[in-house]
């Protein structure tokens, strides 16, 4: 009997070719799994035609599973409790979307009692990382094969090769970019935007696209950490972030534009529109200022950088991540009130005001005016001692003389 495998199928030009080349070079049975983590969005074609797409190619079925809610419930929502921007920037758009898309293939492996999966990565980026570290941590039996890293085909080799074979692909050898999409927003690479100096054309963005010149003000109310209403009006998850996305999005906000460095020790120039996410993470951390404790918050923010690492790095599965997730959630207890966002074409997002049941701002001990409850008289001795230091080494080693001539 065959060796079946079972593939993280797109229905974009490499993973259609994949099915095609694995049955011909490695004489296996191919199962498509397409998971549907909010790509549909605003794409122009339907499941029916990528999965008619995955079956002309030679796949023995192709199995579609609806994964918007678990995106946005459970990998959304972690993203958004560690206000998770990878170097500072990119909310994980992919990486987010990677260890969902492995938890199906895993899952379908199991039920066509698959010994292999793959997916249509090339050896340059981090997604191969993210499906092969994911796929062992669940199923460390299960091989993982990446024909597009053994093919040695151009892409005008494959689209050749899916013309050789009648796989009815859209792609043309002229496609000038690559863009991957979910709920999270929409990352572009490729075409003019590989010089880093060259300005991303206005073409491949669509929902960052202004069609709306008029400022727009917003409240956001947020419970134990999650975003629940946009305007006093009650929200699933991923219908907010649909709906942000549109009215977001429509002022110009939520384009990112960096260099990133990949896991993989690649420096690329990276073009993202994300304008929900972004959203969602501003709103939230700025409510985070208002009820987080001090240490509280400084410490979270040190292991806000390393959770970003650990999900664009492919550890969505792994002990530490976890650990730190159940951190992250336990701050999370009182994050609950509202934030008033005011956007400005082109692009432009400020946090205008923020409240909550559970603040720990303290008028009385905040103000200037006749209200002031704070015992200015308690901070003569504090202050004294929390300089002793610094004041005894001025005195014996001397501040003046202290630094030693420069080289
Ligand atoms: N650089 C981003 C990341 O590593 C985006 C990757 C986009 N993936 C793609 N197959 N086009 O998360």
């Amino acid at each position: 009997m065959a060796k079946r495998v079972v593939l993280a199928y797109s229905g974009g030009l490499d993973t259609s070719v994949a099915v095609r080349w694995m049955i011909e070079e490695w004489g296996v049975e191919v199962v498509c799994v397409l998971v549907n983590v909010g790509q549909d969005a605003d794409s122009s074609e339907s499941f029916e035609d990528i999965q008619t797409r995955a079956m002309a190619a030679g796949a023995l079925e192709c199995v579609v599973v609806d994964a918007r809610q678990e995106m946005a419930e459970e990998f959304c929502a972690s993203a958004i409790y560690a206000n998770a921007l990878y170097e500072g920037k990119y909310p994980l758009v992919s990486a987010l979307s990677r260890p969902v898309i492995v938890r199906h293939l895993v899952d379908q492996a199991r039920k066509f009692d698959a010994t292999a999966v793959a997916h249509g990565c090339t050896g340059k980026g981090n997604d191969q990382v993210r499906f092969e570290v994911g796929t062992h941590a669940l199923a460390p039996d299960l091989e993982v094969l990446a024909p597009a890293r053994n093919w040695g085909m151009t892409r005008a080799d494959s689209v050749d090769y899916a013309e050789k074979w009648d796989i009815p692909i859209r792609a043309s050898k002229e496609k000038i970019y690559s863009i991957d999409e979910n709920l999270w927003g929409r990352a572009i690479e490729c075409g003019a935007m590989e010089d880093p100096w060259a300005a991303p054309p206005d073409e491949p963005y669509t929902l960052t696209k202004i069609t709306n010149e008029q400022p727009v003000e917003l409240v956001l109310s947020f419970k134990a950490g999650l975003p629940v209403a946009i305007d006093s009006e009650p929200l699933g998850l991923a219908d907010l972030i649909k709906r942000l996305n549109d009215r977001c999005g429509a002022t110009g906000f939520g384009r990112i534009d960096m260099v990133e460095n990949r896991r993989v020790g690649i420096k690329s120039r990276e073009v993202y529109e994300c304008p929900a996410a972004l959203a969602i993470i501003t709103a939230h951390s700025d409510l985070e200022d208002l009820v987080l404790e001090r240490d509280l918050h400084h410490e979270k923010a040190r292991l806000e950088t390393r959770w970003a690492e650990l999900i664009y790095d492919g550890m969505w599965f792994s002990p530490l991540k976890e650990a730190l997730d159940s951190f992250m959630f336990d701050t999370q207890r009182h994050v609950s009130g509202d934030v008033r966002l005011s956007l400005a074409a082109p692009g432009l997002l400020r946090v205008t005001g923020r409240r909550s049941p559970h603040a720990l701002y303290d008028h009385g001990l905040a103000t200037y005016d006749a209200a002031d409850t704070f015992r200015h008289s308690d901070s003569e001795g504090y202050v004294k001692i929390y300089g002793l230091g610094v004041k005894t080494w001025a005195a014996r080693q001397g501040a003046k003389n202290a630094t030693p001539p420069r080289p």
